[in-house]
């Protein structure tokens, strides 16, 4: 039997907030690492999905789904000073958590900044307030307020989380591979600069997933590897990305945030809708959908280089170009069919019934003269199973970054409210990677306007490739 590393003693409770495919693969990661007992954990969640997994662990497990009228009672009556609360739920506001985690002094980590059920796609919202850039700013707005507070790790899966530290690994090596004398980089500055200097001007999250089912998509059902409510919920919102220095001209139908870090903009049409050229190692070019996600919008904040009169000198752009697996490509499209109805079925493809794939996901940054550099994770399904249970390729890639964001919060209790770019990446790092497959680097030679065959006009910037208006599927 093969001795884990207990990394840490807990001697408090940990609450997990939903137990769908993420909760239920971050458990045994838990259990691995804490020195914990089952009696210290409980599950709170809206239907009885894992039931089974939290029996086999001895884990109590309670159906009572947490609303705005009741998480006091249900969560807030039991939260003490030095508990963890684990939301990997939807439909639970992140922001009412933290706070109520800031009150009982309680440690907080989730993988998305959610809101509570319907506001993704309330049609009295505007689409600007149908943001995740809104949702941002709100988590933003309470880190003054609990300054030097209980801990409380926002945004710390995949992606968001763990493509946040790949920037910083990717930007370092970029460095090294080109010659590029730096000292290690100490502040949020120091970053810019590093960015600037190499010419970085636009970051994709560069993922594809080509695990497969032997078992085909059916008519009238969404199949995926994570969370059709998540994957539905977010498809639906507006596409946004991270707006860089040097792009010429908005694109076509876009807005811009009054207020905030205006770090970002959005696209008046769902990311579920919306395509974008990318590339990764083993893919090649690709289509992939701008769907939102936090870190197109903390990446590009984080990046952003100011003048002395705060005038914003560079920032690169940034967004997600995802390419799920092929059976939820085709979901996708069918729902898009259906102007964004929810198929009646839905098929969360556990590790049980892929028969083989991988997901490659990690940072494409663009702009250097060497060429287009990917890092990231490359984890199959095979991979996945045999390290921890419970888990595919791509819940994975989620879990150890939960894991990780937990250990690091133990490891800094008073750090307040953090976003993945505030924790020190190489302890994440550290923590996470012998769970991600194969880490890789590779240099490509890749661009937007390549293979362009001219057979049909088209609106393009050929003086500089990085341009947004290359990149979009019109
Ligand atoms: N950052 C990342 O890389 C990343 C990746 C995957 C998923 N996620 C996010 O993690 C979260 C969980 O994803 P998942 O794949 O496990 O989703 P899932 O759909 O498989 O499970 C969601 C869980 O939330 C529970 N839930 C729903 N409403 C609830 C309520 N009111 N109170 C308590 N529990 C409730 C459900 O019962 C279910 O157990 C989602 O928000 C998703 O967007 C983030």
């Amino acid at each position: 039997m093969t001795n884990y590393k207990k990394f840490h003693r807990f001697s408090n409770h940990i609450f997990m907030i939903g137990f769908g495919s993420i909760g239920q693969g971050v458990l045994p990661l838990i259990l691995r690492h804490f020195d914990v007992s089952p009696e210290q954990i409980s599950i709170i969640t809206a239907d009885n999905r894992g039931q089974k997994e939290a029996e086999e662990y001895n884990v109590s497990f309670e159906v009572n789904p947490l609303t705005p009228e009741n998480f006091r009672q249900v969560l807030g009556s039991h939260l003490k000073q030095g508990d963890f609360v684990v939301n990997v739920s939807v439909d639970v506001s992140s922001t009412t958590l933290i706070e109520l985690c800031q009150e009982k002094g309680a440690l907080y980590i989730d993988t998305v900044v959610e809101p509570w059920a319907g506001a993704y796609t309330d049609p009295h919202l505007s689409v600007s307030d149908r943001t995740n850039y809104v949702l941002r700013e709100e988590a933003l707005a309470l880190v003054p307020k609990y300054k030097n507070g209980s801990t409380a790790v926002v945004c710390h899966g995949a992606n968001p989380g763990m493509v946040n530290h790949f920037v910083k690994v990717a930007l370092l090596n970029m460095a090294k591979d080109t010659g590029l004398q730096v000292a290690q980089p100490k502040t949020r500055e120091d970053w810019c600069k590093l960015a600037q200097k190499l010419g970085v001007k636009t970051i994709h999250i560069a993922e594809r997933d080509t695990q497969r089912s032997d078992k085909p998509k059916e008519v009238d059902e969404f199949v995926n590897t994570w969370s059709i409510d998540g994957f539905y919920s977010e498809g639906n919102q507006p596409s946004e990305l991270g707006w860089g220095t040097h792009e010429k001209e908005m694109p076509k139908s876009s807005g811009a945030h009054a207020v905030g870090s205006k770090a970002a903009i959005y696209l008046n049409r769902p990311g579920s809708n919306t395509r974008v050229r990318s590339w990764t190692p083993l893919e090649g070019p690709y289509h992939g959908f701008l769907i939102t996600h936090n870190e197109s919008i903390s990446i590009a904040d984080f990046l952003t280089l100011r003048g002395k009169n705060g005038e914003v000198i560079y920032r690169p752009t940034c967004h997600y170009a995802y390419h799920p697996c092929d059976n939820a490509l085709l979901s996708l499209h069918e729902m898009n069919g259906k102007n964004g109805k929810l198929q009646n079925r839905q098929r969360l493809l556990r590790a049980d019934e892929i028969v083989d794939g991988i997901d490659e996901l990690g940072v494409l940054l663009m702009g250097n003269p060497k060429g287009v550099y990917w890092y990231g994770s490359r984890l199959s399904i095979d991979q996945a199973r045999a390290l921890v249970p419970h888990n595919n390729a791509t819940s994975l890639q989620v879990t150890v970054a939960v894991l990780s964001g937990m250990l690091w919060a133990i490891e800094n209790p008073k750090a307040g409210i953090v976003e993945p770019e505030q924790m020190d990446h190489e302890r994440v790092m550290e923590l996470a990677v012998p769970y991600l497959g194969d880490m890789v680097g590779v240099w490509g030679d890749w661009n937007p306007l390549r293979d362009r065959n001219g057979l049909f006009p088209e609106e393009l910037d050929t003086e500089d490739p990085w341009q947004f208006k290359n990149i979009l599927v019109a």
